[in-house]
């Protein structure tokens, strides 16, 4: 069957296909250490699942009404928006609820972005920002994060970015791959760059609730008026409350693209499944205890594998500020392993020493690998004594 071009072009997601490569050598028996996962390593907590069982108890098994999201959790966003970030929406016209933040941020592309639209995106990027943006016509103008400000970019390079063809920028704080996080006045500096111009800022948060060092988390639509009025916000129930399976994320934003985001919802998923729905009105409004547990299992995960990491003879590693990732370079071991980027590092590593990484190339920096911490202290030790062995 001939495809598509789009179908064609577009790439398979870089973290799924190590996913599937460590699958395989766990299926023939082999011990593999991964640190691939995009996702937190803790249960859902108790007091969610059971508000998710109990809609299914209630009968709560039919099409969402609307299918834009049922009221009481576009209630709950509204205030978790309010209560988290300062921002005020209104919670029947500016909230949309989404399959994943993934399908809010696809919503938006396929919203805002025409054939040959410019989207600046800074790398390192989530690898699926310029696949959407590409399946919707856009083109992705990249700007590469600095090294020395780790792996941020300046008001500088977006302003160098920006041309009469740019549509929209890409912010993502903390940051999946990099975990890095852009204090306030740093998203401040970059707004500033776009005050005034007509260019639509996808402000995708999955991550603000898991941020460490006690640094101060700044949304985007925060910073000014201006900022409100052309950000679209994006988050989800996924990472804040180890929800991903479940499949449930939001949006928030001007109420036209709302609106827009919404028919194209209609016409294609028809949202998210209903007791979920219920589920995550619980999470958002219910104790947070265990986002604070989990947020601090994190940073000191996070502290220890940055630690290990640097110990390491030509591996690079900034302090990961938020998330659950470190993003080190290891360009300096790819001379003497004889090998042409991250994605064959990657390769070798996870052949000869069983260790599972996700290359940077899928997030436009081929210096990099990806390691998630969302895994126990025990498999972090394990996995670095693996690579240490393996750069000897
Ligand atoms: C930066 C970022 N945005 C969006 C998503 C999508 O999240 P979800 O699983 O809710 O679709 C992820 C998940 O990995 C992510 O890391």
């Amino acid at each position: 069957m001939k495809l598509s071009r789009r179908a064609s072009e577009l790439k398979e997601s870089a973290t799924l296909a190590v996913s599937a490569k460590a699958a395989q050598l766990a299926g023939q028996g082999i011990d593999v250490v991964s640190f691939g996962a995009g996702e937190p390593d803790f249960d859902t907590p108790e007091h969610i699942k059971q508000a998710g069982w109990t809609a299914l108890e209630g009968g709560e098994t039919k099409y969402a009404k609307p299918a834009s999201g049922i009221r009481p959790l576009k209630q709950a966003v509204a205030d978790k928006f309010k209560r988290e970030n300062g921002l005020e929406y209104d919670a029947n016209s500016q909230v949309l609820v989404t399959v994943g933040g993934k399908e809010a941020l696809f919503l938006a592309f396929a919203a805002i972005i025409d054939e040959g639209d410019e989207v600046i995106l800074p790398a390192p990027y989530w690898v699926s920002y310029p696949e959407q943006a590409a399946l919707n016509g856009g083109r992705s103008v990249v700007v590469q994060g600095e090294v020395s400000n780790s792996y941020k970019i300046t008001p500088d390079q977006l302003e160098a970015a920006i041309t009469d063809r740019t549509k929209a920028f890409v912010f993502n704080s903390p940051n999946n791959p990099g975990g890095f996080m852009y204090e306030p006045d740093e998203v401040e500096g970059l707004a500033e760059v776009l005050e005034g111009r007509d260019i639509v800022v996808l402000s995708d948060e999955m991550y603000d609730r898991i941020v460490f060092g006690g640094r101060e988390f700044k949304s985007w639509a925060g910073v000014s008026e201006h900022a409100y009025e052309n950000t679209i916000t994006f988050n989800a129930g996924s990472k804040t409350y180890s929800m991903t399976g479940w499949r449930i994320g939001y949006a928030a934003g001007p109420a036209d693209v709302i609106k827009a985001m919404s028919n194209l919802q209609s016409q294609t998923t028809s949202g998210t499944a209903t007791f979920v729905q219920h589920a995550l009105a619980t999470a958002l409004s219910g104790d947070q205890s265990e986002v604070e547990t989990m947020r601090q299992a994190f940073e000191e995960r996070g502290a220890h594998i940055c630690r290990r990491l640097n110990a390491i003879s030509g591996i690079v590693c900034p302090e990961p500020a938020g998330a659950f990732y470190v993003f080190p370079d290891v360009s300096e071991c790819y001379d003497k392993l004889g090998v042409s980027g991250s994605i064959e590092f990657s390769s070798r590593l996870l052949e000869e020493a069983h260790v599972a990484v996700v290359p940077g190339e899928a997030s436009g920096m081929d210096d990099c690998v990806r390691l998630s911490f969302a895994t126990s202290m025990e498999n972090i030790d394990r996995g670095v004594d693996r690579i240490a062995d393996f750069l000897k």
